[in-house]
């Protein structure tokens, strides 16, 4: 019915915020980077394109489990809305309205998301191909934000492909605690989690034949060039992707092929690599039912109800 954007980050915060990570993560010992300015419009699109490889196998697993369960999902809960975190194309979330829709619960939908013109694509197909749906785009942060996202009646919140899994280990807690107070009684979560398996399927979807996902990952030194004004030399980072056994985690980070000296022009900063050293860029969690039900449970959080895909890849739960 409508497509309307709210923004909780204006542009100049989002600004002096990437200012201040990369003042932060690149003046740390080892360097960082959080995943979060991956997902420029760009950056958006190259995530797509990473849902569509042979390797990726995260989305297809997923979307598997949405298609078999949705119809219980939105009949159990029977939500007046579905807020999404990290909602990026709502490209399987429409599994998940389409069921709103067959059991006329609801007809309000609130997407969170960092990208705007992820938003905005999302918002305007949307309207166009549900004329019954009410949509709201909303710019911000995910591990703020959700206390801001208007509300209105029975909520199913959605934080689907594994993204949580993009949360430093050492975020998780706080972020589900934050989860736990955002809802009311009646209310739900649907928390969808990549599962450990075989590390070199693992290794496979984060280092395609393509070449997409180290494309993806050295995005985030486009992003920071051109927003702050930098001369970071990209051809000169390859990408690396390793399994860390200790954080249960794909780690994503991006090399060094020679001795990097470069300049970030609107924060007067220089950063020097030596060949061979690595800026940390993000975390692919990976998950157990049981870990993650211990982790839920310390945030005051339990598991209604767990589903996998037939190749037990990927779950899917439903949290009260
Ligand atoms: N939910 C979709 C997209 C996953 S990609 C799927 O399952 O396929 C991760 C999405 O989270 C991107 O759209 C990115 O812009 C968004 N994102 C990443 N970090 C974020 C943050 N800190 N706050 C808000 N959005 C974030
Ligand atoms: C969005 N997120 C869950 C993806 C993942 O699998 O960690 C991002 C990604 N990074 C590299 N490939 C895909």
């Amino acid at each position: 019915m409508s497509f309307e954007l709210i923004r909780l980050t204006d542009p100049v915060d989002h600004r002096a915020e990437l200012a201040d990570d990369v003042r932060r993560g690149l003046g740390s010992h080892p360097k960082w980077l959080p995943s979060k300015w991956f997902y420029d419009d760009r950056g958006s699109a190259l995530f797509v394109q990473i849902t569509e490889l042979p390797e990726y196998y995260l989305t297809r697993a997923e979307t598997e489990i949405l298609e078999a369960r949705a119809d219980e999902i939105v009949g159990t809960v029977t939500p007046d809305e579905i807020v999404e975190l990290g909602s990026g194309s709502s490209t399987k979330t429409r599994i998940l309205l389409e069921a709103m829709r067959r059991a006329g619960t609801g007809r309000r939908y609130a997407a969170l998301d960092v990208s705007e013109g992820a938003l905005k694509d999302a918002g305007s197909t949307l309207v166009d191909d549900y004329p019954w749906l009410d949509v709201e785009g909303v710019l911000g942060d995910l591990l703020r934000d959700l206390p801001r996202v208007p509300r209105h009646g029975r909520r199913l919140v959605i934080f689907l492909g594994s993204t949580v899994g993009n949360l430093a280990p050492q975020e998780r807690p706080a972020f589900f605690r934050s989860i736990r107070r955002g809802l009311r009684a009646d209310d739900a979560f649907l928390l969808g989690v990549d599962l450990v398996k075989d590390e070199a399927e693992m290794v496979a979807a984060y280092d395609d034949a393509a070449g997409v996902s180290a494309e993806f990952n050295r995005n985030v030194l486009v992003v920071i060039n051109r927003t702050l004004d930098g001369d970071l030399p990209i051809d000169a980072f390859e990408h690396v992707t390793r399994w860390v056994p200790d954080a249960s985690a794909m780690a994503q980070s991006l090399r060094a092929t020679r001795r990097i000296t470069a300049t970030i022009g609107a924060l007067d900063l220089e950063v020097s690599l030596a060949e061979g050293e690595e800026i940390h860029t993000e975390w692919s969690c990976k998950f157990t039912e049981e870990r993650l039900a211990a982790e839920l449970a310390d945030a005051g959080l339990a598991i209604a109800r767990w589903w996998t895909d037939a190749g037990n890849r990927f779950g899917l739960a439903l949290i009260r």
